[in-house]
């Protein structure tokens, strides 16, 4: 047993890099596609301790989506959908030159992590949009272990459903033991007869509805469905990291004729327990790990989405020999970051309201300090959502904060939405605690930094302000958020 894991990774990382790297210098990168040719239980680039800076280049490239037909033109990063994976030890120093190649101004946020602010990638807010042929510096430690994700924030709702995304891996320093990493990135991409994008970005429509969907579901860049092949060997143990990347849709994921554990939710670990009624939800830019093991001998079984009528998004198909003579138990618990403990009894309450959306109750909201109703709103801003009474655009500079906070504050938000849709609510720079979703308590309390909000539903979470700093504080389905469901929080000090 000479080899680690971790050179294990990064050795086969070595392999894959050399096929990505060609198109580094040409973001055109002539179809290539080093990741999504690579199939689905990859192993990723990895990225070791403190080596040299990494670049990323934001560009346009064509890849294969559907099995069938033309390869599509797709917005990535190094050439494909998803961008490279970036994987870190948790203490790693992130030191990453992005290059914009794109036709549009860009930046680059790093979602969930708990970054210094100006390292956070928020056009106005927080930097200067990376122009057309410029290059932006991010750099910062990296503090806290698990699963997250990176995109722009600049002009989201069309950049990200293009392919702007890629997943961020940061390992504990004792990482879970078991015997295979697997990486799922799920989104979609709404694609023509002629397999290429349908260029309807930013329609009201979907602003002030469910948010654009795709009608081609993707896993890790390619098209979800039975021809999807996840192998496992009998009582195999394979941890499964799985961000949902769409720029709308949720997933509602079932392994059957198998009962995953879920070991942490947006990177943070919660006590290891079965997946829910078998059914793991994950709204817009949430992650959840689960740790599946190889419990029966043989067959295939369907890994499925039971949203908006249903899909298969792959298959689970035995193969090989037994790794031992008998599957493991319940996993042991990830190591959990630091978070500070809120005190509920000294906490300061705030509130968040949500109204608008096309179907919504007549709702009252000021944009730029002016008094309009919900129609006006659409009508003159193309915009279709308050929170606490505001609209705000995506690329305004931000005016009024929706709250302040001391720092050190130890704070809980309700927030309370009166509209009727779901919304996976995003807070950047921190994490909150879920005490209760529709007045019901949390069983774990987990700590996240998307929470799904049920139509008509309400959420409380807690959380002490520790980063100083601007923060957004939006809704994940991307055309929500430009449609007016984007404020911010400042945590002053
Ligand atoms: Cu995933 Cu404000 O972003
Ligand atoms: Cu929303």
């Amino acid at each position: 047993m000479g080899l680690t894991r971790r050179d294990f990774l990064q050795s086969a990382g070595a392999a894959l890099g050399a096929l990505a790297l060609p198109s580094l210098s040409s973001p055109q990168g002539a179809g290539s596609r080093p990741l999504a040719g690579t199939g689905i239980c990859t192993t990723l680039p990895p990225r070791a301790a403190g080596a040299a800076q990494f670049e990323l280049v934001a560009g346009v490239c064509s890849q294969r989506i559907r099995p069938a037909g033309p390869e599509t033109e797709i917005w990535g990063y190094n050439g494909s959908v998803p961008g490279p994976v970036l994987r870190f030890r948790q203490g790693d120093t992130l030191d990453i030159h992005v290059r914009n190649a794109l036709p549009q101004v860009t930046t680059v946020h790093w979602h969930g992590l708990r970054v210094p602010n100006a390292m956070d990638g928020v056009p106005h807010v927080t930097q200067h949009p990376i122009p057309l042929g410029g290059t932006f510096d991010y750099r910062y430690r990296v503090e806290d272990s698990g699963t997250y994700w990176y995109h722009p924030h600049q002009s989201s709702f069309e950049q990200v459903p293009r392919g702007l995304y890629g997943m961020l891996v940061v390992e504990e320093q004792k990482p879970l033991p078991v015997d295979r990493e697997v990486l799922w990135v799920l989104s979609d991409y709404k694609l023509g007869d002629d397999n290429r994008q349908v260029e309807d970005f930013g329609r009201i429509l979907d602003f002030g509805t469910e948010g654009r969907h795709g009608n081609v579901v993707t896993l890790n860049g390619e098209a979800a469905g039975p021809h999807r092949v996840l192998a496992i060997r009998p009582n195999e143990r394979v941890r499964l990291r799985l961000l949902n990347a769409a720029s709308a849709r949720a997933f509602l994921v079932e392994f059957a004729g198998h009962a995953p554990w879920i070991v942490t939710h947006d990177g943070q670990a919660v006590p290891p327990h079965p997946v829910p009624d078998g059914r793991l939800l994950l709204g817009a830019g949430q992650r959840t790990d689960i740790v599946l093991d190889g419990t029966r001998s043989a067959g295939e079984f369907a890994v499925l989405d039971h949203r908006r009528g249903g899909t298969q998004l792959a298959r689970i198909a035995y193969a090989g020999k037994a790794v031992r003579s008998k599957a493991l138990g319940r996993p042991a618990p990830v190591a959990l970051n630091r978070h500070t403990e809120v005190n509920l009894d000294r906490a300061t309450d705030h509130y968040l309201v949500f109204e608008g959306g096309v179907k919504g109750a007549p709702a009252i909201g000021k944009v730029d300090g002016k008094a309009l109703k919900v129609e006006e709103i659409m009508e003159r801003h193309g915009l279709a959502w308050t929170m606490n009474y505001t609209a705000q655009h995506e690329h305004a500079m931000m005016h009024e904060p929706l709250f302040r906070m001391r720092r050190g504050e130890h704070v809980t938000v309700k927030m309370i939405n009166n509209t009727d849709f779901e919304h996976p609510m995003h807070l950047h720079g921190h994490f909150f605690r879920v005490l209760a979703l529709n007045d019901v308590p949390t069983r774990h309390r987990e700590w996240r930094d998307t929470v799904m909000l049920d139509p008509r539903g309400s959420c409380d979470i807690a959380l002490v302000a520790e980063n100083p700093g601007e923060w957004m504080f939006h809704c994940h389905i991307l055309d929500h958020a430009a449609g007016g469901m984007m404020g911010t929080l400042v945590v002053e000090g």
